[in-house]
C-alpha cells in the first residue's frame, strides 16, 4: 500500500517528501491513519547517524496518534474507528526472558524499531510517524484514553513512557526527591508526572528563561546548573534525578547533588562521556548512575491511562509537515515549548509533482 510520508534520503540532505510502499495487512496487523505525530530529539540524532546504525531512506517518528482504519482477521483489541497510538517499538521475539517480563525494549534479541529497523517477518526497512498511514502488529498499538486532547497526547508514546518507566522503576512517590536535567519534550513530562505521583520535584536548567514555565509545570524548585552556588545549595538532596541532556555533559556536577542512595539515570546522551566520572562521591554516598530506554508495552499502556485519569498531556506546538526542517533547527537549539507535533493532515496537500517527491510519477 502506497503512503505519502517525508524522508531523509543521507544523513546530510533535509527532510523531502517521499512515497513510501507499506507492507501488506497481516493477520495480526492493524491498519492506522495518522493524525499527529510528535517530534523527538531522537528523530533528529537518527537521521543524522549520530548514533552509527542509521539506513536511508528513513522516515523518522515514533510518537504516533491515529485512528484504526483497518484490522486483521485476528485481531480482537481493535476496532475500526479506535484512536489509537503507536510508539518507538513496533515489534520484538516475543519470546526471550525480558519479553517475559513485558521488557519488549530491553528484547534479547533486539526490539525492532518504529523506524530506523527491519521487520522481523520480511527483512524490510521499518519507516515511522511522519506519514499518512502505518502498519502494526496488534500487540505494539496502544490504547489512548477518552477524553485525552489527540494532539497533546502523541508526546506521550516516546517522551512519556521515557520519563514514566525511571518514575516507576525507582519507585518515586509522594515521599520521593526528584530533579530533572534540561527541560525540553522529555524534561517537561518529567516534571508534570513526578508531580503527579506526588514527588517533590526540581529543574536543573541552563536557561534562566525556562523558570517560570518550571514551575508551572510542576517543579517546586529551579536550579541553574550554570551557577556554583545554586549547585552547591542542594548537594545531598535528590533520591533520582533524570539527566534529558541530548549531547556530551559533564555530570560530576550533578553526582553530588544525590542523596544517599540516590540515582542519576541516564535517559538523553547516548555515547562516551567527557570528562570521565569520578568514583569517589558515587563511593561515598552509594550512588548509582543508571540508564534507561524508553518502556515496555504494558508499562505504556499503564502511563497512557495514568495520563487519562490525571488528564496530562504534552505542552505542544503545532506544526505543517512543510515545516519540519525549520522546527528540526529549533528543537536542536532548545527553542519549542516544549513539544513539536506534526498536523498529518498538511501531508493532503503535498503536490503529486512537487520537486523531490521522490518515488511519486
Ligand atoms: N532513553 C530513551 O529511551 C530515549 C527516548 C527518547 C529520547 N531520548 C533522548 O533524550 C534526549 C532528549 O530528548 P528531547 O526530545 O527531550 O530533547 P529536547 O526537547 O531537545 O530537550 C533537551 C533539553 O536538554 C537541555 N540541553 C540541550 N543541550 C544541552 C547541553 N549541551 N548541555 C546541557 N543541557 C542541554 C535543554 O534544556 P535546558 O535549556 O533546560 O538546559 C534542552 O531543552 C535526546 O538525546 C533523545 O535522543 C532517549
Ligand atoms: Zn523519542
Ligand atoms: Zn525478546
Amino acid at each position: 500500500m502506497k503512503t505519502l510520508s517525508y524522508a531523509a534520503q543521507s544523513a546530510t540532505d533535509e527532510l523531502a517528501p517521499y512515497e513510501l510502499q507499506r507492507r501488506e495487512p497481516r493477520p495480526n496487523d492493524v491498519v492506522i491513519d495518522i493524525l499527529y505525530c510528535g517530534v523527538c530529539h531522537s528523530d533528529l540524532h537518527q537521521a543524522r547517524d549520530d548514533w552509527g546504525f542509521s539506513t536511508f531512506p528513513m522516515v523518522p517518528g515514533h510518537e504516533i496518534i491515529g485512528r484504526v482504519v483497518s484490522v486483521g482477521p485476528v485481531v480482537t483489541r481493535f476496532n475500526v474507528g479506535d484512536q489509537v497510538g503507536v510508539g518507538c517499538m513496533v515489534d520484538s521475539c516475543q519470546h526471550c526472558a525480558s519479553c517475559a517480563r513485558d521488557l519488549e525494549q530491553y528484547c534479547e534479541e533486539g526490539c525492532t524499531f518504529t523506524y530506523n529497523g527491519f521487520d522481523r517477518v520480511d527483512q524490510s526497512a521499518t519507516q515511522g510517524g511522519y506519514s499518512q498511514k502505518i502498519v502494526v502488529s496488534d500487540k505494539f498499538v496502544l490504547n489512548i484514553p477518552d477524553g485525552l486532547d489527540l494532539k497533546g497526547a502523541a508526546p506521550l508514546l516516546c517522551a512519556g513512557i521515557t520519563t514514566w518507566s525511571p518514575l516507576r522503576h525507582w519507585k518515586v512517590g509522594p515521599q520521593s526527591k526528584v530533579a530533572v536535567i534540561g527541560l525540553g519534550g522529555l524534561g517537561h513530562m518529567a516534571l508534570k508526572l513526578a508531580n503527579a505521583l506526588g514527588a517533590d520535584a526540581t529543574l536543573f536548567t541552563r536557561s534562566p528563561g525556562k523558570e517560570a514555565d518550571a514551575r508551572s509545570l510542576g517543579a517546586s524548585n529551579v536550579v541553574l546548573s550554570t551557577n556554583e552556588a545554586q549547585m552547591d545549595a542542594v548537594k545531598g538532596k535528590y533520591d533520582l534525578i533524570i539527566d534529558t541532556v541530548p549531547n556530551n555533559h559533564d555530570l560530576n556536577p550533578y553526582i553530588p547533588t544525590l542523596a544517599v542512595d540516590g540515582t542519576i539515570v541516564m535517559v538523553g546522551y547516548l555515547g562516551e562521556l567527557e570528562p570521565p566520572i569520578h568514583t569517589i562521591p558515587v563511593i561515598l554516598g552509594r550512588r548509582s548512575v543508571a540508564g534507561s530506554a524508553i518502556g515496555g508495552i504494558a508499562e505504556t499502556q499503564e502511563m497512557l491511562d495514568f495520563c487519562g485519569e490525571h488528564g496530562i498531556t504534552s505542552d505542544i506546538e503545532m506544526v505543517n509537515i512543510q515545516d519540519i526542517n525549520t522546527a528540526w533547527e529549533r528543537m536542536a537549539n532548545s527553542d519549542v515549548k516544549y513539544r513539536f507535533v506534526i498536523d498529518m493532515a498538511s501531508l493532503d496537500t503535498v503536490a503529486v509533482n512537487e520537486p523531490g517527491c521522490v518515488g511519486r510519477p
